[in-house]
């Protein structure tokens, strides 16, 4: 099989969705709410993410999920009974807005019956991917990363630069302890000065321990070699399988990753505030709500419009 010919013309066909998690940050929702189905406004974080690797050229969505997350994968069916109602009662709008999740990409569920970490959640997604597959995309639904298009720049980096290519944010110092952090040094006669070369990666250092402060955002764009790769790492922070250490390993090896820095916006919508901040700033960005929002926001903060009009 001609691995090159099939990347040019899609660079990844699957999306890996690891949903596994028990979302404790939300309980007490969680109990019965699995947490990537809590709405960003209206919408379920993970229908968003399903959005974006569908953007990106994804057909398939693997929800790798726990038991008793059933729900997660429910909400990509179709809901024949709840289209009909609408479409009787003329709620195109809303007919429109259910329709969305079912016809995004063709999503197939793999069970991680054990939580020993987001490497070995991913490692559960290979045994659904083709022959065929040199590589595979892997989106945290936790991670909100805007505007969309991130995806694709890292697809023409892997084109151009080969191996596996993630997406970095450049964080506070005192923040590199939740984040899986990465060695980074330029890469010469790079057209794009936001395409660094990684020499290392390591999860969740401790403050000053930290070779940068540029941080994994929930997006990679994985050789398939990561398979075997996780399938020879012990348990790390945490005692978990750690998608970093895979990475780690492939880099020792000398397999080419890169990071994409993305300058936008990122929201991580698995704490109460991340998630909270992210509802807003959607909102904001919809003509039905933004206008009460924001001047309900200035008047519960006290800020003096006429004021801010005059200053303006
Ligand atoms: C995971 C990864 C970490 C990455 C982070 C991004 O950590 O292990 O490398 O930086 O997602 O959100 P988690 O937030 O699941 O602890």
């Amino acid at each position: 099989m001609d691995y090159a010919t099939t990347d040019i013309v899609r660079p990844f066909r699957t999306a890996v969705v690891p949903a596994a998690g028990l979302g404790t940050r939300f309980l007490p929702a969680t109990k019965s709410v699995p947490k990537e189905l809590l709405p960003v406004v209206d919408t379920p974080g993970v229908e968003l993410v399903a959005e974006e690797a569908a953007a990106a050229g994804a057909d398939r969505l693997v929800l790798v999920t726990a038991p008793g997350k059933q729900g997660v994968a429910a909400h990509f069916a179709t809901d024949r009974e709840l289209e009909h109602a609408l479409a009787e009662r003329g709620k195109s709008a809303l007919l429109e807005k259910v329709r969305n999740a079912p016809g995004l990409l063709a999503v197939r569920t793999v069970l991680q019956e054990r939580p020993l970490g987001l490497g070995h959640a991913v490692l559960q997604a290979e045994r659904v991917l083709a022959a065929d597959e040199s590589s595979v995309a892997v989106l945290l639904p936790d991670d909100l990363v805007l505007p969309r298009g991130v995806l694709d720049t890292m697809a023409r980096v892997r084109r151009r630069r080969g191996g596996s290519v993630l997406c970095a944010i450049d964080v506070p110092a005192d923040h590199v302890g939740a984040y899986g952090i990465f060695d980074v040094e330029p890469v010469r006669d790079a057209a794009d000065p936001n395409v660094l070369r990684v020499n290392g990666m390591v999860e969740k250092p401790a403050v000053g321990q930290a070779p940068s402060t540029y941080a994994a955002a929930g997006r990679y764009l994985l050789d398939r070699a990561i398979f075997d790769a996780l399938r020879r790492i012990e348990p790390g922070v945490g005692g978990e399988l750690q998608l970093t250490d895979a990475i780690a390993l492939l880099i020792a090896e000398g397999h080419p990753v890169h990071v994409v820095v993305h300058r936008g916006i990122r929201h991580d919508i698995g704490n109460p505030a991340g998630y909270l901040r992210a509802a807003v700033d959607f909102a904001l960005a919809r003509e039905e709500y933004s206008a009460e929002l924001r001047d309900w926001l200035l008047d519960r903060l006290g800020v003096d419009r006429t004021r801010q009009a005059g200053a303006a």
